[in-house]
């Protein structure tokens, strides 16, 4: 039985619905945030809810007596995949608090969990690109260190990132931190570029590009980030010597593409041309991130195989379907 926060998500969708394809039960959590869409996570959880094996909570992890009340109704836990977070860099200019409410209390709340629960061998939860921050050395390892944050939501990544570690020292439960690379494809989330970009494009609405177009992002297709998720959570990482149960990887796609060469497979995928406006690099952005998947290939066997020109228009296919079957 795995548990999987953010189960209504863009990546804990997908995540659960990969599980339970395979015939793993999951308990899916989530609270349903405010911070875009409720419709489409609910869209997204009628099309887990009623399969077998699967259960939903709608609770607040913050919530820390809600959240633990129903944890402790379910001591069959064996598996956590913790996506469940408030995610967006530029969100975090605005509304700081929820970042630390979602990412630090509530981790916290899923480490306290992990330190009661008798059955349970791995803990898997999502790191982000954004922690390698201000870092100028490309492809980004996770071998390089990492505390130049840009913004406050890589800062409260950074910090589950050491306080898994501290609680995997202390309590011995083996964990994996995934930093996932810009995550695209169907189902994805409202407040991304390849959402913006398609709605507005198809919308013929101008669309936003930030540092005068001078961006690189390693752009990484869903169905790839879900091998990695499910790779990672069947290999838990066994203490070695004095290095506790704790290993770190970056799913990316290992490929530098240009932001401007991403929005023309987009404006192929949707058959009209974007009008775009430029716009200054905005606060908490990085100009670029590459994915060095070195570690992740060697330990999890992961091998993305999706790049953007087939990706996109998988993405377009799925968008138009949604909004305007
Ligand atoms: N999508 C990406 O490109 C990307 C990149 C790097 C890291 N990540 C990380 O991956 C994880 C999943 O991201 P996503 O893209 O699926 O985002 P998402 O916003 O679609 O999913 C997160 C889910 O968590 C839920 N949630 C938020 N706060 C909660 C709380 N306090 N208690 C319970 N549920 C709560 C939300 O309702 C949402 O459904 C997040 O941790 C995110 O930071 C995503």
């Amino acid at each position: 039985m795995i548990l999987v926060t953010g189960a209504a998500g863009f990546i804990g969708f997908s995540v659960a619905r990969r599980l339970l394809d395979r015939g793993t039960a999951v308990i899916g959590l989530d609270s349903l945030s405010p911070y875009y869409d409720p419709r489409l996570k609910r869209a997204r959880l009628a099309q887990l809810e009623g399969r077998n094996g699967f259960v939903f909570h709608q609770v607040d992890l913050a919530d820390r007596a809600a959240a633990g009340a129903v944890l402790e109704q379910h001591p069959e836990i064996e598996g956590i995949v913790h996506l469940a977070a408030q995610a967006g860099v530029r969100h975090s200019l605005t509304q700081p608090f929820d970042y630390v409410d979602a990412n630090v209390t509530g981790h916290l709340v899923v480490l306290e969990a992990c330190r009661r629960l008798k059955a349970l061998k791995h803990l898997v939860y999502a790191s982000t690109s954004s922690v390698y921050g201000a870092n100028r050395k490309l492809p980004f390892s996770v071998e390089d260190r990492v505390e130049q944050p840009v913004s406050l939501y890589a800062a409260t990544k950074l910090a589950d990132e050491m306080m898994t570690k501290a609680y995997v020292r202390l309590f011995g439960f083996p964990a994996t931190a995934l930093r996932f690379f810009t995550v695209y494809g169907p189902w994805g989330r409202p407040d991304m570029s390849a959402f913006l970009f398609t709605r507005a494009i198809l919308a013929g609405e101008p669309i936003e590009v930030f540092n005068g177009g001078d961006m690189e992002r390693d752009f990484t297709y869903i169905d790839d980030i879900v091998a990695g998720v499910v790779a990672a959570l069947d290999r838990p990482p066994a203490q070695t010597g004095d290095e506790p149960p704790h290993r770190t990887y970056n799913l990316g796609n290992h490929r530098r593409v240009p932001l401007m060469r991403f929005i023309e497979t987009i404006e192929q995928a949707c058959g009209r041309k974007a009008e775009i406006v430029f716009k200054p690099m905005q606060l908490g952005d990085v100009q670029a991130t590459y994915s060095d998947i070195e570690a992740s290939t060697r330990d999890l066997g992961y091998h993305p195989t999706t790049d953007i020109e087939q990706g996109i228009p998988n993405f377009v296919a799925w968008y138009r379907e949604y909004y305007e079957a």
